[in-house]
């Protein structure tokens, strides 16, 4: 089955304050996302990126969207061959080809989605908009939902196909699968997928991919 990894790169960065895109800023010595790209490339077959406009130079490149699952479905149309399509964000360069490859194993055993999360560590409560606690959640059944996540690429392109409010509101891609009815399954990531957001999360991350080296 043709494997293509589909890279949300197209974001500005905003909550980093860096110069130009997040996922060309430095980490450890090269532009963040090829540290990603490593990985994806020995998993996948053909991997796409979807780059801010002005930056799509050639079909691997393409231009992204104004929001994030619409960088996604960008990605994807470039990509028709496509029969698992891992998706994977730019911002988490300590991603592990054992985790992807988990992630599209379970994709090849029938599921619709499979992606990696952590489990919940702290407790996690409802409020209300005063900040009256309404109660308590059950935190075992909780995960927090990261990249990458791979799904059958047909159900992903149905999916996707939805107007562009619907993917505004869309976290991330798999919340999108679920609505029409795919079956998902949660992959356990290890505990260092972190998301580069802040530049605390830079250091962070920098520090964690020295450790690994
Ligand atoms: N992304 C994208 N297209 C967009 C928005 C985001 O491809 N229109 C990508 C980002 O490049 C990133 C991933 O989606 O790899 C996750 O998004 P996020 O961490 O929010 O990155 P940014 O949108 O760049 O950051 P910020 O929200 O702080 O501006
Ligand atoms: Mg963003």
């Amino acid at each position: 089955m043709a494997v293509v990894g589909i890279v949300p790169a197209a974001g500005r960065g905003e909550r980093l304050g860096s110069d130009g895109p997040k996922a060309f800023v430095a980490c450890g010595g090269r532009p963040l996302v090829e540290w990603s790209l490593d990985v994806l490339e020995e998993v996948c077959d053909r991997v796409v990126m979807a780059v801010p406009e002005g930056w799509d130079t050639d079909p691997d490149h393409v231009a992204g969207g104004a929001v994030r699952s619409a960088s996604v479905r960008a990605a994807l149309a470039a990509a028709p061959e496509a029969e698992i399509a891992v998706v994977h964000d730019a911002a988490r360069p300590l991603i592990t080809r054992e985790l992807a490859e988990r992630c599209v194993d379970a994709v090849r055993s029938g599921w619709q989605g499979a992606i990696a999360a952590g489990p919940m560590t702290d407790t996690v409560k409802e409020a209300d908009a005063s900040g009256r606690v309404l109660r308590t959640l059950d935190r075992s059944v909780l995960w927090r939902i990261q990249t990458p996540q791979a799904f059958d690429a047909e159900t992903l392109r149905r999916a996707l196909d939805v107007p562009d409010e619907v993917l505004a509101a869309a976290t991330d891609d798999a919340s999108l699968v679920e609505a029409v009815g795919g079956s998902v399954c949660i992959v356990e990531a290890p505990p260092d997928n972190i998301k580069v957001t802040t530049p605390l999360d830079l250091e962070f991350a920098e520090a964690l991919l020295r450790a690994r080296s």
